[in-house]
């Protein structure tokens, strides 16, 4: 009897939002390697194009909206059905000390970060667009819970999408549907080379056992949760950050 890899992600199709860049991208690109069909979705055509030209096979999909105008969901979602997966990596990331934050950055970092996937899944669950056993990934950080000295709203954005997560994963598992969280350390994108402009991350890089983590290696480990390797996760948080988080030397 012919045996696949459980790995694998063949007849799938999975939705990815900010496919555009770095985590994104990478998951979509090893997507389409492990079998997929993807959906980029973002709100930059031309940024979702350089991800696509990188995909493996035909048929994957661009869908250009803008995830943090809840008024546009409802259109954007109601064209999907069939999905395998989500992973949810659009996201954003500011250092700001805690006394300069105002109403305006608050709103920018939850919007993004925490509204716009759970508003996402809302859409994806009340109109039926996940088969029964899809995988939900929410990229979260590792923030969440070291809480960096000028990421105070950051680190609550992806604590309570965290949090949100174990409660949302209770409501779906009736249709075998599981959500789970990965959780990066420091990893080399777009947004990190930013905020290395801004601040002395390379202090905090030392203290990572094994170096800055290239996105690809976050990929693989979303691969793994929207697999049927993980067909018995869900409501748990998978921790990739080089060995960060845990301070004893
Ligand atoms: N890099 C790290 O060290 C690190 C560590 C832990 C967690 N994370 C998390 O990983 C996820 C991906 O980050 P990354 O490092 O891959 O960053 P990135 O390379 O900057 O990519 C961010 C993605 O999010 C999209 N995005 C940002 N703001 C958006 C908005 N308002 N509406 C729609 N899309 C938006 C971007 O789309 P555009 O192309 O349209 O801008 C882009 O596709 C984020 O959730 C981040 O918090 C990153």
């Amino acid at each position: 009897m012919k045996q696949t890899s459980p790995f694998r992600l063949d007849g799938k199709t999975i939705l990815i939002t900010g496919a555009s860049s770095g985590i994104g991208q990478a998951t979509a690109i090893m997507a389409s390697y492990m079998g997929a069909k993807t959906i980029l979705l973002g709100r930059n055509c031309e940024k979702l194009k350089e991800t696509y030209d990188q995909l493996n096979g035909p048929s994957h999909e661009i869908v250009v909206s803008e995830l943090t105008e809840p008024h546009l969901l409802p259109d954007t979602f109601k064209q999907f059905n069939s999905l395998d997966g989500a992973v949810f990596s659009a996201g954003t990331a500011e250092v700001v000390p805690f006394r300069m934050i105002n109403v305006d950055h608050i709103t920018r970092i939850m919007n993004i970060n925490f509204e716009s996937p759970i508003n996402c899944v809302k859409h994806l669950i009340k109109n039926k667009s996940l088969n029964k056993g899809a995988s939900i990934v929410f990229i979260t950080a590792v923030a969440n819970h070291i809480s960096p000295v000028g990421s105070a709203i950051y680190s609550a954005s992806k604590a309570a999408l965290e949090a949100a997560a174990r409660s949302i994963a209770l409501e779906v598992s009736k249709n075998r549907i599981r959500l789970n969280c990965l959780s990066p350390g420091y990893v080399q994108t777009p947004m990190f080379d930013q905020l290395a402009e801004k601040t002395k991350l390379d202090e905090l890089i030392n203290l990572t056992p094994l170096g800055i983590i290239q996105p690809k290696y976050i990929a693989t480990s979303a691969i793994f949760l929207l697999s049927p390797a993980s067909r018995w996760v869900t409501r748990s948080t998978l921790t990739v950050d080089g060995g960060l988080t845990i301070g004893v030397r």
